[in-house]
């Protein structure tokens, strides 16, 4: 890893989040402010081919993970293209996407000739009114069925991400865990974040402790695994299940000091924290045709300006950010 993606408390950052689109053909209330938000013009946002551009930089840098985000990444019309060029720089493990898997069932074959290595989707419900409700559009079961075609497709595990939220779904959290007895899925229960535009309040925020409780109840042998150090999630194996359980404390245990993560939004601004504000574009100097050494300089500074972890709930909710559906999680 070269200097460029060391922080200055030696962080290395060695996992690049692409967001591809800011648009998205679900509206989840968690992510997209109730008004809609305003969309970068298409000629504003970055290319394949500067995607590509920039990815290489941090992948020759040393990075050896990309996932793709949103948005919805899948809306990209030239997402396989994308997938085809990223798939092939030299140094990248894991090609990977955050989905809401309402195209993937008939996309994800395809993507996966692309190179994709492994696929994320959310699902915060298993009831198809509460889906709708949510999302406020209909889909749950075509999100089901992109689920099953990821299984049947070989992908292992397949990572089913769900945000709990107080009065909503927490209490459907057994009947996600019942999810991993017989497919190698690996729900993850995530901790309500708060965004710009989410109306996020700490009463609906289930705690990691809280869902842990009710998920004891019904599931007596549950084995903490060893979690590798840059992991967002905490993870479980249960006795019987060929999936794993998962959560994801942002807020009340958050993972900051293990931080291997950056990110370029679809605007090709830089982020060095999903709560940092601060971004630096990286689209403008590329476009005035800057070098790659120039880049490098602007990436560095940008990460050595990243702070040890957030600030905590309470205060996250008060500072701006972006909403959710610019930033890709
Ligand atoms: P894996 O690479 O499969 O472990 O997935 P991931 O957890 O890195 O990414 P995913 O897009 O599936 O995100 C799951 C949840 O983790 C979302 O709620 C993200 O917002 C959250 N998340 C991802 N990266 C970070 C991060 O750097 N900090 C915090 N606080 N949350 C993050
Ligand atoms: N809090 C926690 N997770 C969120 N996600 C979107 N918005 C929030 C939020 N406010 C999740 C999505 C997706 C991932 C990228 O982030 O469900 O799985
Ligand atoms: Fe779309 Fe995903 Fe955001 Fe929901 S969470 S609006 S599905 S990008």
């Amino acid at each position: 890893v070269s200097d460029m993606l060391v922080d200055s408390f030696g962080r290395l950052h060695t996992y690049l989040r692409i967001s591809l689109t800011e648009r998205c053909n679900l509206r989840c209330q968690y992510c997209m402010p109730a008004d809609g938000v305003e969309l970068t013009p298409n000629a504003q946002l970055l290319t394949n081919a500067e995607i590509l551009r920039l990815a290489n930089l941090f992948v020759s840098s040393g990075v050896n993970k990309i996932r793709l985000t949103g948005g919805e990444p899948t809306v990209r019309k030239d997402i396989e293209d994308i997938c085809m060029g990223l798939s092939k720089l030299k140094g990248l493990e894991t090609l990977t996407m955050t989905t809401n898997g309402i195209t993937l069932a008939r996309k994800l074959p395809r993507l996966k000739e692309c190179g994709l290595t492994s696929v994320n989707i959310s699902l915060d419900t298993l009831v198809p009114a509460k889906f709708e409700f949510m999302t406020r559009r209909k889909g749950h079961e075509k999100v089901m069925n992109s689920i099953n075609a990821a299984v049947n497709l070989g992908y292992n595990p397949v990572k089913v991400n769900c945000v709990v939220m107080r009065g909503f779904n927490d209490d459907e959290i057994c009947d996600f865990v019942d999810l991993t007895r017989e497919k190698p899925i690996n729900v993850r229960f995530i901790e309500f974040m708060p965004f710009d535009g989410n109306v996020w309040n700490v009463k609906k925020l289930v705690p990691y402790s809280e869902m842990m409780d009710r998920v004891v109840r019904y599931f007596f042998f549950f084995f903490l695994l060893q979690d590798h150090p840059t992991d967002t999630a905490k993870n479980f194996a249960i006795d019987g299940h060929q999936g794993r359980v998962s959560f994801i404390t942002s807020m009340t245990e958050h993972f900051c000091a293990g931080c291997n993560r950056l990110r370029i939004l679809a605007d090709g601004n830089f982020k060095v924290c999903l709560f940092g504000p601060s971004e630096v574009s990286l689209r403008d100097p590329l476009r005035h045709g800057a070098e790659d050494d120039e880049l490098r300089e602007i990436i560095a500074a940008a990460v050595k300006r990243k702070k040890a972890s957030h600030a905590g709930m309470f205060d996250l909710a008060k500072t701006a950010n972006r909403p959710m559906i610019h930033i890709g999680g």
